[in-house]
């Protein structure tokens, strides 16, 4: 039930940090040490490479979780959208091991490619939202990511549920590997989750950037470098799909490379920029489209603020930031989408889980 809100979108924007916290508990044993199923520590120990298969903002979530597993569990992984690899696999390594992220577990095109590893022989783990459902069965294993029914088509937390999962995942193959790491995913979770919450109660600025970048726009860039470029291809998204404003996410050094033909005058630019190390790059990339008459917003962490800045996130851990910047780019789509009419909890030609291939 909606209850006091006016969509399901916003309440499960809001939910996020209590699915957070959701997470932490589940996935935590008495000890305060994460409690995964032995077979499953072993069928990842046993991999020489991981592959993540998902579609669309899933494939955002396995971007990011390619990230928190290689740079916390060093472990090398790949992200593939399901229905390219279905049709074109690429090479694989001796040993792979697969992991499906998908929130409802009944897309098709996911489906396509666990029938065919399974035929192929290797072992198969499902991230899902619906433990019963097809992806969830039919693969060796099952993570669960807890967040609860999400009804509104476009997802949100779901999303950083999957993100939060792979945080756990990726701590515990480090362990595994004997990896010297300070890196503490129930303890940066918890504080993800306030952070979020910090974010949630800031609603009248996302509301303000809505209605002064995006309320007459037909266009609209994102940009970010590293993890914060694997963000704003879920900004974009998420932006597209509910307020139909065409958008698009580009890593900050490829916009030069052509698209930057489409600045013009007042074109709204929302950069994110949490990765300390390349802070600078993206900053430049803005300035390069300022230069070209782009109104630029910008999301920055702390250590990056510079005056003007529009929001400002917490520090956290490098690999966490995207379960958080994501959080202020739901938001403003929300509202842009809210402010143009649209339908935002059904928009046009899209439905909830894809089971056509
Ligand atoms: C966008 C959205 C879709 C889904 C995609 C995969 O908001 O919800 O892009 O992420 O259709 O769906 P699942 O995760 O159910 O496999």
């Amino acid at each position: 039930e909606k209850g006091t809100y006016e969509h399901f979108m916003l309440k499960e924007i809001d939910e996020q940090p209590f699915v957070i916290r959701n997470i932490i508990q589940k996935y935590q044993d008495e000890d305060g040490d994460i409690k995964l199923e032995e077979d499953i520590r072993a069928a990842i120990n046993h991999s020489d490479r991981i592959y993540i298969l998902a579609a669309g903002t899933s494939y955002h979530a396995g971007l990011v979780g390619k990230e928190m597993i290689e740079k916390i569990g060093q472990k090398p992984v790949e992200v593939h959208i399901a229905s390219e690899f279905l049709y074109n696999q690429p090479l694989l390594s001796e040993k792979p091991l697969f992991i499906f992220i998908s929130q409802s577990g009944e897309t098709a095109d996911s489906r396509g490619v666990l029938v065919n590893v399974k035929k192929q022989g290797h072992p198969s783990i499902t991230i899902t939202n619906v433990p019963g459902s097809t992806l969830s069965r039919e693969a060796d294993f099952t993570l669960h990511t807890y967040a609860g029914p999400e009804i509104a088509v476009a997802s949100t937390k779901a999303y950083t549920a999957q993100m939060a999962v792979m945080s756990i995942l990726a701590m515990d193959i480090a362990r595994a590997r004997d990896i010297e790491s300070d890196f503490n995913a129930i303890q940066q979770l918890g504080l993800a989750a306030n952070a979020m919450e910090t974010l949630c109660d800031q609603k009248d600025v996302m509301e303000g950037i809505a209605k002064e970048y995006l309320s007459e726009t037909r266009n609209c860039f994102f940009i970010g470098r590293a993890l914060d470029y694997h963000v704003v291809l879920e900004g974009a998204l998420k932006l597209k799909e509910i307020s139909y404003i065409q958008a698009e996410g580009f890593a900050g050094g490829e916009l030069k490379h052509g698209t930057i033909a489409l600045i013009e005058e007042g074109t709204p630019v929302i950069a994110v920029t949490t990765q300390n190390h390349v802070n600078l790059n993206t900053r430049g990339n803005l300035q390069e489209v300022v230069a070209r008459g782009a109104k630029p917003c910008v999301i920055a962490s702390e250590i990056n603020q510079q005056e003007g800045d529009n929001i400002v996130l917490p520090d956290m851990h490098e690999v966490m930031t995207p379960i958080v910047s994501v959080i202020p780019l739901q938001l403003i789509s929300y509202y842009a989408a809210m402010h143009r009419g649209c339908d935002v909890d059904k928009p046009r030609n899209l439905a909830k889980s894809v089971t056509v291939e």
